[in-house]
Order: structure tokens, then C-alpha cells, then sequence
């Protein structure tokens, strides 16, 4: 089975998928990681996330520096690792203008793809980011999108960053939410948007214990119906 969960910036998306997978078993893959990392690594070479020649060959090599440690993915860029310099805002930034760029898509998506059909056949698998129930993963037996509105996805993003000891300023989160939903909405190559048949799912006003419980009861479900159709 595939899961498929879709939406914008601090929607929740990564702790939905979490918690599935540790639920099901599953095998899960944050695909923003990856381009966080081709990010990062523009940022690091001292280039400009909008320069495509750069961009491309960061995510061309990636391949080579990104690598599982211990079940968990672990970015190494020249050999250093760098997973927690990933959740940084300015990585975010960066990222969302990386993946904008035809040929960064092009070179992340058959490793997503790859990774969604090796893992499927198991326990199954989750993978969580823009795209995937339109793009990566259409065939998803499961499909979420789930929104939020960007002052809760902002506060939200906020207390987070304060409790990893980091300073935050609501205003500026705020602002960097609407521009990185403006433009991951809005690119031409594989735009942010729902799936025609994803289920939505509004986090504004639930917490995550609700948005687990309706989303394994939509989980729950697809499994009793596969399992009917092979006996
Ligand atoms: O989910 P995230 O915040 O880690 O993603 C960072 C950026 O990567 C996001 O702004 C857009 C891009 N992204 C994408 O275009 N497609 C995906 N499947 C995942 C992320």
C-alpha cells in the first residue's frame, strides 16, 4: 500500500506521517528532505538557489551524498552531516526555490519513485510532500491533503522553533509561510494542489490526535477493501 500526504508548509504533514508509520510499520519518506538538501547544498557552494545550472547539478549529485543511517535518512553533504541544519527556515527558503526548477524535479524523481515501489510491497509505505498524489505516487492506494490556515500554520511553527531553543519572530514566520505557499501553489512544474481524488483534510481546528484518528479510519478502510478483493 502507498500513503500519499500532500500540503503546504507546516501543515502537519511530517507528524501525520509519523505517527502512520509507526502505527502500520511502514516505510516513510519526507520528501522534502531532499530538496532541503539540494538547498543547502547550493547555499553551501555559495550559490544562488534561482541559478538553475546550480541547482540541477546539486540535485543531480545528491544520490551520492544522501544516505540512510541506522532506518532513518541522514543528508551528507562533503562528507558532513547536516540533517539538522535541514530544518532551518533559510533551508526552506531555499528549497522551495530549488524545486521550482524543471530539471531539480527531473533529478529527485526517480529516487521517490524507486523508493515508493520497493517499499510498497511490504508493509507499505508513506511519503509526504507536494506532489506526490499528483505526480510521484497517482496510483496511491491512500491519498491525503490536508490545509491549515497560514496564522495557525505560522504559530504552529513558531512554538516549535522556540522549544528547539531557536528564536522566532511571528511576523516573519508568517511572511515566509505566504511566500513559500505563493510559490510552491503557483510554479509551473508540478504545483502544490490536491490530488482530484485525495482526501482533504482541514488541521486548523483538530489536533493531531484527531487528524490520526480520521486518517487511520480512511487507512483502516482501504485495507479492509484490499483484503476483500484478494480473498
Ligand atoms: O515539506 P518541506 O517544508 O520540507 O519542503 C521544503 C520545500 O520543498 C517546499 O517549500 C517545496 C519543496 N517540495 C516540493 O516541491 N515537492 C515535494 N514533494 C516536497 C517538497
Amino acid at each position: 500500500m502507498i500513503i500519499a500526504i500532500d500540503g503546504p508548509a507546516g501543515v502537519g504533514k511530517g507528524t501525520l506521517a509519523k505517527k502512520l508509520a509507526t502505527h502500520y510499520s511502514m516505510s516513510y519518506l519526507d520528501t522534502g528532505t531532499l530538496y532541503r538538501a539540494v538547498g543547502l547544498s547550493v547555499l553551501m557552494a555559495g550559490q544562488n538557489p534561482a541559478d538553475t545550472t546550480a541547482a540541477a547539478s546539486a540535485a543531480q549529485g545528491l544520490d551520492f551524498n544522501f544516505k540512510p543511517v541506522d532506518g532513518s535518512f541522514r543528508a551528507f553533504i562533503a562528507d558532513q552531516d547536516v540533517t539538522t541544519k535541514l530544518r532551518t527556515q533559510d533551508v526552506g527558503q531555499a528549497a522551495s526555490v530549488v524545486s521550482a526548477i524543471p530539471a531539480v524535479r527531473a533529478a529527485l524523481k526517480d529516487f521517490q519513485v524507486h523508493f515508493a515501489a520497493t517499499h510498497s510491497t511490504a508493509r507499505g509505505v508513506i511519503l509526504d510532500g507536494r506532489d506526490i498524489g499528483t505526480v510521484i505516487c497517482p496510483h496511491a492506494e491512500v491519498k491525503f491533503f490536508l490545509d491549515a490556515r497560514p496564522e495557525i500554520r505560522a504559530q504552529r511553527r513558531v512554538k516549535e522553533l522556540r522549544e528547539a531553543g531557536r528564536e522566532a519572530v511571528y511576523e516573519t514566520v508568517l511572511a515566509e509561510i505566504i511566500d513559500r505557499d505563493d510559490r510552491d501553489r503557483n510554479r509551473s512544474d508540478a504545483p502544490l494542489k490536491a490530488a482530484d481524488d485525495a482526501i482533504l483534510l482541514d488541521t486548523s481546528d483538530l489536533g493531531i490526535d484527531d487528524v490520526f484518528a480520521k486518517a487511520c479510519a480512511v487507512v483502516e478502510k482501504q485495507r479492509a477493501r484490499a483484503n476483500k478483493s484478494a480473498s
